[in-house]
């Protein structure tokens, strides 16, 4: 029986990979470690709550005592580090904790687990694998034309991005370094359930459904290549299985939209399905994100050769799926959205 240490699985990504592998396999141990930032949230795993396999352990990865006894106290053999801040916008304003979770706190748990599973100069116990989760925003932009291969020069440009390829070059350094078995997966915008909504696919969603305004960024042409959470999670799974040693591996679903028609085609489904006065007068440019990169697009032929991953959810298919999510999860926003992040929603465009 294998036990993973997820991180950040309280998160968007992570609360949808816990789930993903617990009605997956029966035969698993799952401990799920969070800090609960305001991106975390219980909630999404009231239905594995009382699951015998799996426990969650409220810390931060940034914690080396508490990470240590959880090695000491269980056989752990996968660590699938999630746990990052993850908005860019966040990361313009404040980017200190930026550095402080996602290279820091990469940094400790490549530590701890190293030490706990090393049995000789650069050996270790076999079978046990660090997975780094990271983001195609570390390739930097790209034109109108080609895609991110693994093999694209890291040119990171906002602190989110720049501190997601620290945490990587971290983890290539201890692969190149010590011979640590690791993986980085990089993958494109992904979107779903449990997203929270200072992303632009619940934001949109959200302020629809509450008739605020949609505030697009700068001429709202910047791209996107958006794949289904659960295809994320897939192939995360995959890699987890069958990655080769120290390799990268990069995620997407060749889904390229530009940020208007994303926002048009939800104000098309809510206006049809929900309220007609859902309407474009919605739409309202604001001031464009410092430094914002204008094209993302993963080619994703390394993980379809090596690994025979494809995703199976259609954006056409994807984007009702989470509509509908939403609409019968409109609680979830209510929850999520008070306190501290309805004070920074609310400055955030004045
Ligand atoms: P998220 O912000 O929804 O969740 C992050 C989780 O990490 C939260 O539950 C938070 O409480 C937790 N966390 C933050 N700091 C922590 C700390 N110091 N210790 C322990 N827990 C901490 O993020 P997400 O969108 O689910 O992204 C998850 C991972 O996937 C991130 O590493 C991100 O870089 C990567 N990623 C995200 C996307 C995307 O489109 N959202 C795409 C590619 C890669
Ligand atoms: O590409 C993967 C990355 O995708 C992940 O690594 C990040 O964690 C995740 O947050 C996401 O980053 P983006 O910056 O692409 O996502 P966001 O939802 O913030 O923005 C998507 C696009 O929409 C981007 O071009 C900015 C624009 N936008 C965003 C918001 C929130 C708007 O125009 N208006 C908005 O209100």
């Amino acid at each position: 029986m294998k036990t993973y240490l997820v991180t950040g699985g309280a998160g968007f990504i992570g609360s949808n990979f816990v789930l993903y592998m617990l009605k997956k396999y029966d035969a698993i141990k799952l401990i799920n470690i969070d800090s609960l930032t305001y991106a975390g949230n219980l909630e999404n795993l009231k239905e594995v709550e009382g699951h015998p396999n799996y426990t969650f352990v409220q810390t931060d990865i940034r914690d080396e005592k508490k990470i240590s006894e959880l090695f000491e106290n269980n056989d752990i053999d996968y660590v699938v580090n999630f746990a990052a801040e993850s908005h860019v916008d966040r990361s313009i304003e404040n980017p200190s904790v930026f550095v402080e979770t996602n290279v820091n706190g990469t940094l400790n748990l490549l530590n701890v687990a190293k030490k706990y599973w090393t049995i000789g100069e650069d050996q270790y116990k076999p079978g046990k694998k660090y997975i780094q989760v990271s983001t195609d925003e570390v390739y930097g932009s790209l034109g109108d034309t080609g895609y991110f291969t693994e093999s694209t020069p890291l040119d990171p440009h906002s602190p989110y991005s720049a501190s997601k390829a620290s945490g990587d070059l971290m983890v290539k350094a201890y692969a190149d370094t010590y011979k640590f078995p690791v993986n980085i997966t990089r993958c494109s915008n992904n979107y779903g359930p449990y997203q929270f909504p200072e992303k632009l696919i619940p934001l949109v969603i959200n302020n629809c459904l509450n008739k605020e305004s949609l505030p697009v960024y700068g001429d709202g042409l910047n791209i996107r290549d958006w794949l289904y959470v659960e295809d994320h999670c897939k192939a995360i799974d995959m890699v987890i299985n069958d990655g080769k040693q120290g390799e990268v591996y990069n995620i997407g679903g060749h889904n390229e939209r530009t940020n208007i028609d994303i926002i048009k085609t939800i104000i098309k489904h809510l206006n049809e399905k929900v309220d007609a006065s859902i309407t474009e007068d919605l739409i309202t440019y604001v001031k464009d994100r410092k430094g914002h990169d204008r094209r993302y697009g993963i080619d994703p032929q390394k993980i379809s050769d090596a690994l025979g991953w494809l995703p199976d959810t259609a954006f056409e298919e994807g984007i009702i799926k989470t509509i509908d999510w939403y609409l019968e999860n409109r609680e979830w926003t209510q929850n999520i959205t008070s306190g501290e992040y309805k004070d920074y929603y609310t400055n955030m465009y004045k």
